[in-house]
C-alpha cells in the first residue's frame, strides 16, 4: 500500500515510523515532510492546502491512503475534496471539524449533549465582554472561537489581563477573523490530561492516556508553546477516569454528532482537566495531539493500518487495539528562544550515535539537510527525543540519558518531563 502523510512535525514523523514498520506499507509520500521524515519516505514540497496539487500527486503516484497531520486542512475541508475526488482521506470533514475550527461550536455541542466542560458565554461586542468580566470576575479564561495557531486561550488572573486579551483578540484583531467572537469561560482547577481516541461515527476507541507539558520552562513557569514533552500513559487518569471519559464524554459525543447528522471518522483528541467531580474537557481537536503522538504511537502494538482502515471502513467495533504494557516519554529540543524568535541552521551533531540504541527514536520537527548534506535546526521545535521504558523512571532516565549525545547551538529543553506522573505512581 502507498500511503500519503501531510504535515511536517515530529507528530508525522511519529506517523511516518509507525507505518514504516507495517508489512503492508510499501510507500510513503510525505508532503512537506522534515529531513527525518526523508529517510523513510520521499518528502514532495506542494503547499498543505494545495488541495488540487495533493490531489494530482496521489493520482499521478497511486497513492492508497492519505494521513492528515495537522487542523488546518481539516478545518479547510481536505477530506471533503479528496472524497468527491474518490480518494481515501483519514481523518473528519469539514463540518466535523468545527469541533476543533470554532471553539463556539464545540462548547454548544458540549453542553448541548451533556459532555462535562466549564460554563461559558459567547460575545461578539468587547464592551458586552468587559462588562461580562466586572460581573463575575477572575480568574477566567479568554478564547478567540476560530483557529489561533495555539495562542488564542488566554489564562487571566485579573481583570486587566483579561481587558487585555479581549482588546488583543476583538480590538486590536491579533488572530484576524478568529477573533470575531470570544468565549469568555470559568477557570477549571485540576490537572490537564489528553486522552486522544479512534473514531468511525459509531464506535470510540481510547487510546492510552498522556500528559503535554505546555511552558517553555521547568515547573510549568515561562509562556506556552506548541509542547515541550509528553508522556504515557498518564497516572493522574486512572482507572476509573478513563471510563468516566468514555462514557460521559466519548459516549455522548457518538450521540451528539449522530443528531447532529456530522459523520466523524479520524482521532478525536480530548483536552480534560481532571476536578474533583471527574473529567471536564477543556477542548475537541480533531487530530493527533503534538507531541501526544510522538509517546502514544510507540506503545502501540497494533498495527496502525488496519486500525485505519477500519476507521474508513466504519469497522471499529471489530476490532482489539493492543498496547505495550510500558511507559514512553519524549523530551522536545527546541531553539534558543523559542516560542519567541529563534535562529535556524544550526547543525545537530551525535544524532547518529543514538540509532541504535534500544528503544530510543528522535522524532523530528523542525530540521532539514544543508546544501552539504549536513542535519541543521529548521524551526522552533527541533527533535523530539523518545524513550519506552518498563516504569515511567526508567523511560525518562532513557530519554535524557540520549539527550545527553545530542547537540546543536542554543539547544533548549526541560528537565522536568514526567516528574508529574512520578509523584503520582
Ligand atoms: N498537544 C496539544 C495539541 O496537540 O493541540
Amino acid at each position: 500500500m502507498k500511503v500519503l502523510v501531510i504535515g511536517s512535525g515530529g507528530r508525522e514523523h511519529a506517523f511516518v515510523w509507525k507505518l514504516n514498520n507495517s508489512k503492508k506499507v510499501s510507500n510513503i509520500l510525505c508532503v512537506p515532510g522534515n529531513a527525518g521524515m526523508s529517510e523513510m519516505g520521499v518528502c514532495v514540497d506542494i503547499g498543505i492546502l494545495d488541495f488540487p496539487g495533493l490531489v494530482k500527486l496521489v493520482k499521478e503516484n497511486n497513492v492508497d491512503l492519505t494521513i492528515v497531520g495537522p487542523e488546518v486542512p481539516l478545518v479547510s475541508g481536505i477530506v471533503d475534496y479528496f472524497q468527491n475526488e474518490g480518494l481515501a482521506i483519514f481523518g473528519p470533514n469539514k463540518k466535523a471539524a468545527q469541533l476543533e475550527g470554532s471553539k463556539i461550536f464545540a462548547k454548544e455541542f458540549m453542553s448541548k449533549y451533556n459532555i462535562p466542560t466549564a460554563r461559558f458565554d459567547v460575545f461578539d461586542d468587547p464592551q458586552e465582554a468587559k462588562k461580562c468580566v466586572e460581573k463575575v470576575g477572575v480568574p477566567l479564561v479568554v478564547k478567540a472561537d476560530g483557529l489561533a495557531g495555539g495562542k488564542g486561550v488566554i489564562i487571566c488572573k485579573t481583570k486587566p489581563e483579561a481587558i487585555a486579551a479581549i482588546d488583543m483578540i476583538m480590538v486590536e484583531r491579533k488572530f484576524g477573523s478568529a477573533g470575531d467572537k470570544i468565549i469568555i469561560e470559568e477557570m477549571v482547577v485540576g490537572e490537564e490530561a489528553s486522552l486522544m481516541a479512534f473514531c468511525d461515527g459509531e464506535t470510540v476507541l481510547p487510546m492510552i492516556s498522556s500528559q503535554d507539558h505546555k511552558r517553555v520552562f521547568d515547573g510549568d513557569e515561562g509562556t506556552n508553546t506548541g509542547g515541550m514533552g509528553a508522556y504515557a500513559p498518564a497516572p493522574v487518569i486512572t482507572e476509573e477516569i478513563y471510563e468516566q471519559t468514555k462514557k460521559e464524554v466519548f459516549e455522548n459525543f457518538i450521540i451528539g454528532l449522530k443528531k447532529e447528522g456530522i459523520e466523524y471518522k479520524g482521532v478525536v483528541y480530548a483536552g480534560v482537566v481532571i476536578t474533583k467531580k471527574g473529567p471536564k474537557v477543556l477542548e475537541f481537536n480533531v487530530r493527533f495531539g503534538d507531541p501526544e503522538t510522538q509517546v502514544v504511537l510507540p506503545l502501540l502494538k497494533s498495527d496502525m493500518l488496519d486500525i485505519i482502515s477500519a476507521v474508513i471502513d466504519k469497522k471499529l467495533d471489530k476490532l482489539v487495539i493492543e498496547w505495550e504494557k510500558k511507559s514512553c516519554v519524549c523530551v522536545v529540543l527546541t531553539s534558543q528562544g523559542y516560542p519567541g524568535s529563534y535562529e535556524k541552521e544550526k547543525e545537530i551533531s551525535g544524532l547518529e550515535n543514538t540509532k541504535k540504541i534500544k528503544d530510543v527514536v528522535a522524532f523530528h520537527s523542525g530540521t532539514a539537510f544543508s546544501s552539504e548534506k549536513k542535519l541543521q535546526t529548521a524551526g522552533g521545535r527541533v527533535l523530539g527525543v523518545t524513550a519506552l521504558g518498563d516504569s515511567l523512571d526508567k523511560a525518562i532516565n532513557l530519554t535524557y540519558q540520549t539527550i545527553d549525545k545530542i547537540k546543536f547551538e542554543g539547544m533548549h529543553y526541560r528537565k522536568d518531563i514526567g516528574a508529574r506522573g512520578i509523584k503520582k505512581n
